[in-house]
């Protein structure tokens, strides 16, 4: 049987999030250290058949969790010449579902990858990002496609409207992310951004501007590396994130920790209402503290991640 392998990595949001949903920048990093990895193989049958660690058994009878990923699946079969009538599924996957670290996203690039690999025409970046916008919108409702970009992107990028360009970084910054254990509905926060832009127009766009403008001053604090400057932006975007009711108590706490543990800033990462923290350390010597701090102050796991360009 022809078989194939996938692998994607989770993304995490520097800044811009929520804003970038009505055409504003933002800025999102790979987390390489969080990723899965996909194996297909062709069955003898016609079945398509799941392995994860949610659900196993066929597409047919999987929960409605993991209707992006066979949506993602389906599309990916649709783009390949010789496809399979029947497939095995299995994902290994080590990024936690529903904590803006771009989990679905992820599946379903390793998906097109794995159903290109095993066909032996793997598909282009374009078609992956096809397969990915399928799954999302199915997840996520409207999606602005930055998740689906992050996922597939070794390198740190700023996405705006659909296009996306590299970010240089001047110097390596080490960022610390802390789980609060919820999950968060990214479909949920932005329905919600929504309904409070449509009571408060002016409000929140002036809000959203505000989140777009701090993306375009961090590219330049980015190229030379100057950490309390991006720390004092992400500061900031964390108070304008509250400002859209996308925060919660638990991330407030837990942004509260990361700065009394001497972070240069800290803000909620991804769709917030759960989900994840991002804290920029000082240096990378001081990192490892400031996750031992989040932990003590809840956080249910803590990773690092140096971001750097050559
Ligand atoms: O929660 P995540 O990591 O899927 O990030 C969502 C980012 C939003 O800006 C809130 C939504 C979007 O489609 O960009």
């Amino acid at each position: 049987a022809r078989t194939g392998i996938g692998r994607a990595h989770a993304k995490s949001i520097l800044l811009g999030e929520h804003a970038v949903v009505y055409g504003a920048p933002a800025i999102a990093v790979p987390l390489h250290a969080l990723d899965l990895t996909v194996r297909v193989s062709e069955r003898a049958d016609e079945q398509l058949h799941l392995r994860s660690a949610l659900f196993t058994g066929f597409a047919a009878d999987a929960p409605q969790r993991l209707h992006p990923l066979v949506t993602a699946i389906h599309a990916a079969l649709a783009l390949t010449t010789s496809a399979p009538l029947g497939l095995d599924v299995e994902i290994d996957s080590a990024i936690p579902f529903e904590r803006g670290l771009g989990s679905s996203a992820a599946v379903a690039a390793g998906i097109a990858r794995a159903i290109g690999d095993l066909t032996e025409t793997p598909l282009d970046p374009e078609a992956v990002h096809d397969v990915v916008m399928a799954a999302e919108t199915i997840a996520h409702g409207r999606s602005s496609g930055l998740d689906g970009r992050a996922v597939a992107s070794d390198v740190p990028i700023r996405f705006r409207a659909g296009e996306v360009t590299p970010v240089p970084v001047g110097a390596p910054l080490t960022f610390v992310l802390a789980d609060s254990g919820h999950e968060g509905s990214t479909a949920e926060a932005v329905g919600a951004v929504r309904e409070l832009r449509e009571t408060f127009p002016s409000r929140v766009d002036g809000v959203i501007g505000r989140l777009g403008a701090i993306v375009e001053e961090s590219l330049d604090r980015f190229a030379t590396g100057d950490v309390p400057a991006l720390g004092a932006l992400m500061d900031e975007a964390h108070g304008l994130l509250t400002e859209l009711e996308v925060s919660d108590a638990t991330l407030d706490r837990l942004v509260g920790a990361a700065r009394e543990a001497g972070a240069a800033g800290a803000k909620l990462t991804g769709g917030g209402r759960g989900g994840c923290v991002l804290a920029l350390a000082p240096d990378a010597a001081r990192a490892a503290h400031l996750e031992t701090m989040l932990r003590d102050a809840g956080a249910t796991r803590t990773w690092q991640t140096t971001v750097e360009t050559a």
